[in-house]
């Protein structure tokens, strides 16, 4: 049951679920790491900000795989946005994961409140590290409509993923369009809602018609609706359980019920991207 393939914008492959790495404690990280890739994941998504980039490395480099078959991602912290801080702090995400290179570097947030609002010389910034080819794809992460078209705008590459919040409660639908329109794959961060879609009645009532659970059909979905996914979990049976969804697939009624619990903006889980100005000490 071989996890599919999406083909970006720039011709570069990207697994279509992976395992993601937000609060995991560096501690344990090279062991969640090691779990996941020893239960077949080859795509791990951790960022800056999580401060595990170091484990996710040493975890990579003791399965002994080859490097070409694991796709990683990183993100750039809210804190170096300039184009010098950045350039520093994507030498320092190569250093922290014991690489030359990334598969995909992204801007977590675009803090439209900070730095003047101008997250465009980020960007040309990241178009640096793919023409250098430390980055081998560039992307973007909580990119609003409007801050699409911006870049659009004002820059010669399209970004080749948005990863944004989206889950049953928060289908972020016109985020995720202008990327279906655009060449935009979309990256569905908190898939199952971080936990909150567990105990839905109408998702137990399908899990129970497929004989599977809550977070396997939730993740199925989104795999169906074409969205790269990376489930995080620090229990070795649940990241088992998350990658067993090949074997199954959601029939189009089934589907559509799980599009209708989408609850608009009142589903949000995070930060509101047009806000948000975290920026970690
Ligand atoms: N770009 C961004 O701003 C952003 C923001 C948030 C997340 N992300 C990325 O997206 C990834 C996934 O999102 P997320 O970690 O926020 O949330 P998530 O994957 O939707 O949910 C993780 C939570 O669900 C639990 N869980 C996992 N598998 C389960 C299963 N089979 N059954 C029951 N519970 C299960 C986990 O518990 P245990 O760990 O205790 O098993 C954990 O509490 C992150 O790790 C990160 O890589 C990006």
């Amino acid at each position: 049951m071989a996890v599919p393939s999406i083909t970006l914008n720039d011709g570069r492959d990207i697994p279509q679920l992976g395992f993601g790495v937000f609060q995991i404690p560096p501690p344990e990280t090279e062991a969640a790491v090691t779990h996941a890739l020893e239960a077949g994941y080859r795509h791990i998504d951790t960022a800056e900000m999580y401060g595990n980039e170091e484990g996710v490395g040493r975890a990579v480099r003791a399965a002994g795989l080859d490097r070409a078959d694991v796709y990683i991602t990183s993100k750039l912290n809210n804190g170096f946005h300039r184009p010098d801080d950045a350039r520093r702090a994507f030498e320092r995400t190569l250093e922290a994961l014991g690489d030359d290179y990334v598969d995909l570097f992204l801007i977590h947030w675009p803090l439209p409140t900070l730095y003047d609002g101008d997250f465009v010389s980020t960007w040309k910034t990241l178009e640096e590290f793919k023409a250098d080819g430390r980055a081998r794809s560039i992307g973007v992460s909580n990119f609003q409509v409007a801050h699409l078209e911006r870049l659009a705008a004002e820059t010669d590459t399209v970004p080749a993923v948005n990863q944004i919040e989206l889950h049953p409660y928060f289908q972020n639908r016109e985020v995720a369009a202008y990327g279906s329109e655009h060449g935009i794959a979309t990256q569905a961060w908190a898939p199952i809602a971080q936990g909150k879609v567990m105990d839905d009645p109408t998702l137990t009532e399908i899990a129970e018609r497929y004989e599977k659970s809550i977070a396997q059909v939730v993740l199925r979905w989104h795999i169906q609706h074409g969205m790269i996914v990376f489930p995080k979990s620090v229990t070795a049976e649940r990241i088992r359980e998350n990658i067993a969804i090949f074997d199954f697939e959601l029939e189009t009624p089934d589907v559509e019920t799980i599009d209708a619990l989408d609850r608009g903006e009142a589903g949000r889980g995070g930060p509101n991207p047009d806000e948000f100005d975290y920026v970690p000490s």
